[in-house]
């Protein structure tokens, strides 16, 4: 089977967005699941492939084919939390929803606030194993990895900044520990920690220590841990940009109501220029008849 159509993105469909977006906050501040669910929102995304087109923010990952992958360890969690909202809300894709879910897992946590735009389509269509990042490789793996999917050296830094959230699990991934000390508060502290060095107790891959080796990465590092704004901004946009690799959201019925104040100034100049006509025709007339 290929990919299922794209849903249609009308009123309704951004109404039932606005509401599983409340059910996905309540969600989180119930079972405090906000890392698993960015994992799930990137995992599902991170597969991309702008070459081939294939893989991306397309649902797949809900399949046991993609989700027992062994980058993948632990993410049918975030999968099955998840699901009694697809439930509630059919109309959802999956690939929406999942997006949907990072997005709230970095606002709740006191994140920056990433623009959503829904309509992904979902796909049944798994890419093969190997496409998401190695953690125990270094800077040309990334590279190889990120620019794949499209992104820049930038985002490679930025995005690596969603480590500030959650927590490696030995019989996840083989790495244990966090990242930083506080793994429920999305802020700049990955940075802060990267440059401080190795501390006690928190959690460092080799793919992270390579952005402090590598010097066009590390000049977004020091950026970013000086810097919280500028994080959050740059954040936010490579977020977006990962959320919609391979989507080109279809023109919302919001921006077809934006044109209707145009139309109306066109048909507005229309009906003037037919009456400055008019009231020049009797004029030239009325002068004839004087004449
Ligand atoms: C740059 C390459 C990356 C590598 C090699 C990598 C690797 C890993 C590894 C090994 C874990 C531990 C998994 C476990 O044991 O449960 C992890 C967790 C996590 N990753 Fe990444 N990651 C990368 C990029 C990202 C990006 C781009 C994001 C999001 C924007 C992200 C978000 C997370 C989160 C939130 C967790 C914690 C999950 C939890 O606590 O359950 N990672 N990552």
């Amino acid at each position: 089977m290929s990919s299922a159509g794209a849903p249609v993105v009308d009123a309704e469909y951004m109404a039932e967005i606005e509401r599983a977006r409340r059910d996905v906050r309540a969600l989180i501040s119930s079972k405090n699941c906000a890392p698993i669910m960015l994992r799930l929102a990137w995992h599902d995304a991170g597969t991309y492939d702008k070459k081939t087109k294939t893989g991306g923010p397309n649902g797949s990952i809900r399949f046991p084919e993609e989700y027992s992958h062994d980058s993948n360890k632990g993410i049918k969690i975030a999968i099955d939390l998840l699901e009694p909202i697809k439930q509630k809300r059919p109309k959802i894709t999956y690939a929406d929803l999942y997006q949907l879910a990072g997005v709230v897992a970095v606002e709740v946590t006191g994140g920056p606030t990433i623009d959503f735009v829904p309509g992904r389509r979902d796909s049944s269509v798994c890419p093969e194993a190997g496409r998401l990042p190695d953690a125990k490789q270094g800077a040309s793996h990334l590279r190889d990895v990120f620019y794949r999917m499209g992104l820049s050296d930038k985002d490679i830094v930025a995005l690596s900044g969603g480590h500030t959230l959650g927590r490696a699990r030995p019989e996840r991934s083989g790495f244990d520990g966090a990242w930083t000390k506080d793994p429920l508060k999305f802020d700049n502290s990955y940075f802060l920690e990267l440059l401080k060095g190795d501390s006690e107790g928190l959690l460092k891959l080799p793919t992270d220590k390579a952005l402090m080796e590598d010097p066009s990465f590390s000049h977004y590092v020091e950026l970013y841990a000086n810097d919280e704004e500028a994080f959050f901004r740059d954040y936010a946009e490579s977020h977006k940009k990962l959320s919609e690799l391979g989507f080109t959201p279809a023109r919302s019925t919001s921006c077809k109501s934006c044109d209707k104040p145009k139309m109306l100034m066109q048909a507005a100049a229309g009906v003037a220029v037919a009456a400055a006509v008019a009231a020049w025709a009797y004029l030239c007339e009325s002068k004839k008849m004087m004449g």
